[in-house]
């Protein structure tokens, strides 16, 4: 008896789901908005990946099963499932993943999106460049400097912006997240244990860490460099067991699942895609891969020979499907549907420049293009379409400490700067997008814009 209840005990314990996470997808309605949401999470055991979900906590009488995958073997499984159907005329849907034999989550809840194209009035926080914890907590044990080594700096913290996003969430300030690449510096982790496998514990912690956001709005996101590869120690020496299972955005494509498929984006991947929500088309855009002269078109962020990366679809697939989108979202902006076009990618806009899409943006008339992968803050302020706004402050490892704004950019007139820990909030209606950025640590605007 005792041995067959501490058998149960460990089944139930390895299937217990952790990390749960929501983006936007499914089909769409008569507005073009997804009418589902998928649900994320992971596994150590392989139960069934079942949700299920209805209009109140004690009436879950909706049910569907999803699928899970093992990337890496000894890591667990993560799970994704797909709520349908879900009712615009209800405040809040509520849900449980799991399953019967091995247990459920706790129940969460999240808003679906707005049924209409016009009149929607929600709010988003938009960042890149998040890490995980702090240097107290994960502090480098690598050799550094003063300040420095390999980029890596000895007094980092993400804490201040994850906390401003929990307290945006609590304040009701927010209804989902935009995550535009480098998603909780994984890749940087063996940097605190330098002979150690870190990056799945690492991985799994910072979704556990989130997860009281993530699993109640949706968290959507880009790929950026630091989603490409494990390219520590531990991964090059033990390649076989580690580096060629985790290379060109493995885990990235693994975990997360955006409405690719639903928009014609890149297939079974995460790397491009579109989607509706209220009076915007949102476009994710790929800077890392899949077009000339792209960072990680052969190899990884590391580019370590063997570490390849890139051909997520067939030569010039991506840009194809980029200008179809946008032509596509522009003719319905054109027709009195949505109002606005938002583009968001990891990298700034020289890479737009090189990517060449920059006259597509124009073309289309792209109103604001979101990137992060500078540590910082900039914004362009000419009158001029798209606004360019990097969003790259939330504190990374690669980000020393938060520092006083740098009001006025290299540009002249043509930018503003900031140095400072900082997290972006959209508010959009049918009038204006209107922009702000808020100093992590303090709350206080650090730039704030309207944008016609
Ligand atoms: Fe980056």
């Amino acid at each position: 008896m005792k041995l067959l209840s501490s058998a149960l005990m460990l089944s139930t314990a390895l299937a217990v789901p952790s990390q749960v996470h929501l983006s936007l997808g499914g089909a769409v309605d008569s507005s073009g908005v997804s009418t589902g949401m998928y649900v994320m999470w992971k596994t150590d055991g392989q139960p069934s990946s079942t949700v299920r979900y209805g209009t109140s906590e004690d009436d879950l009488s909706e049910q569907a099963q999803g699928s899970s995958k093992s990337y890496l073997d000894g890591h667990g499984f993560h799970h994704t499932a797909l709520m349908e159907n879900l009712s615009c005329d209800v405040e809040k849907i509520f849900y449980q993943v799991g399953d019967e034999a091995d247990g459920w989550s706790e129940v969460f809840s999240f808003k679906r999106a707005p049924c209409a194209s016009s009149g929607t009035v929600f709010s988003i926080s938009v960042f890149g460049d998040m890490g995980y914890l702090d240097s107290d907590l994960r502090p480098p044990k690598i050799p550094h400097g003063d300040d420095t080594y390999h980029g890596l700096n000895k007094v980092w913290s993400a804490t201040y912006s994850r906390n401003m996003l929990e307290s945006l969430k609590n304040s009701g300030d927010i209804d989902w997240v935009f995550h535009v690449g480098d998603i909780g510096y994984v890749d940087d982790s063996f940097a605190s244990a330098p002979l150690k496998f870190t990056y799945e514990e690492v991985y799994d912690g910072y979704m556990d860490w989130l997860q009281n956001l993530t699993s109640t709005m949706p968290y959507m996101v880009a790929p950026g460099n630091h989603e490409s590869e494990c390219h520590s120690p531990a991964c090059i020496a033990q390649e076989l067991k580690y580096g060629r299972h985790l290379r060109n955005f493995t885990a990235f494509n693994e975990r997360w699942t955006m409405p690719s498929e639903e928009s014609g984006g890149s297939r079974d991947t995460n790397m491009w895609y579109s989607f509706n929500y209220g009076s915007v088309h949102f476009v994710s855009i790929n800077t890392e891969t899949d077009w000339d002269g792209a960072e990680e078109q052969e190899t990884g962020d590391s580019h370590i020979p063997w570490l390849k990366a890139g051909g997520f679809g067939e030569d010039g697939e991506f840009l194809t499907w980029l200008e179809a989108d946008l032509k596509a979202a522009y003719e319905e902006k054109k027709a009195g549907g949505r109002k606005w076009i938002i583009a968001a990618g990891h990298r700034p806009y020289n890479t737009i420049q090189e990517m060449k899409i920059e006259e597509m943006f124009i073309k289309y008339e792209v109103d604001v293009y979101f990137a992060g992968h500078s540590h910082s803050y900039s914004r362009t302020t000419s009158s001029d379409k798209p606004v360019y706004i990097v969003a790259g402050g939330a504190g990374c490892d690669e980000m020393g400490p938060s520092k006083e704004s740098l009001l006025l950019g290299p540009l002249g007139q043509d930018l503003i700067e900031s140095d400072k820990y900082s997290t972006g909030v959209l508010d959009v209606s049918d009038e204006k997008l209107s922009w702000r950025l808020i100093d992590s640590i303090d709350g206080s605007i650090i730039d704030s814009v309207d944008i016609l």
